[in-house]
């Protein structure tokens, strides 16, 4: 297939989560097809009331397909229900749609997408706001916060706090569940735990109407 600039071409007319999953399998807008095992689309109920974006996806959901199922996957699933946050009415996704990655060892490290990465993955997320039309969502780190609120967003200064923008009616940012993992010890990851269901609470209420 001819190298796109953006994967906008790619994306289906007529829109549903089967045809934009199936249209984002071939991807080749940017070069990490070549280096990741697949594309891994959004998951989740057409109906979802809130999306939850993150960067990309890890080792585990680029050999599982899935989006949020390794270690920062369970560790969401967990707080989103601390936080009463009924798992059917959220729609996770990321900004970036392959996994990127360096090889150390027999290892493979992830690495930060860049922006003509995410310039080119960028349609297919917003063809998934499109279809979704969520009433919140969730920028999860700052790479999604980034994206979704411009460069300048600093999620250490605005984590928690409700905001209004085309693309939702509410829009949030908070930490993204890979950090709480990487905490230094016990103790701090307890805390990042609290605050990130602190600010997961902040939107159950939206999602309960
Ligand atoms: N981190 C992300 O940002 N997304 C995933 O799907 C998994 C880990």
């Amino acid at each position: 297939m001819e190298h796109q600039e953006t994967a906008a071409p790619l994306v289906p007319s007529r829109l549903s989560l089967p045809t934009l999953r199936a249209a984002a399998a071939v991807c080749t807008a940017c070069d990490l097809y070549k280096t990741g095992t697949q594309t891994v689309f959004g998951e989740g109920l057409e109906t979802a009331r809130a999306i939850f974006v993150g960067e990309q996806p890890g080792d585990s959901e680029d050999r599982a397909g899935r989006p949020f199922v390794g270690p920062a996957g369970k560790l969401l699933d967990r707080a989103l229900e601390e936080a009463g946050i009924d798992r059917k009415l959220v729609y996770v996704t990321n900004v970036v749609k392959h996994f990127k990655w360096t090889p150390r060892g027999k290892r493979r490290l992830h690495e930060k997408p860049n922006a003509r990465e995410i310039a080119a993955c960028r349609p297919w997320l917003e063809a998934e706001l499109r279809l979704l039309k969520p009433d919140v969502l969730v920028c999860l780190g700052a790479t999604a916060a980034q994206a979704l609120l411009g460069k300048s967003f600093r999620v250490t200064k605005m984590r928690g706090q409700i905001l209004k923008a085309e693309i939702a009616d509410a829009i949030m940012a908070t930490v993204h569940p890979s950090s709480i993992l990487r905490a230094p010890d016990d103790e701090a990851r307890h805390r990042e735990m609290e605050l990130f269901i602190r600010d997961l609470k902040v939107i159950a209420p939206l999602l309960r109407h």
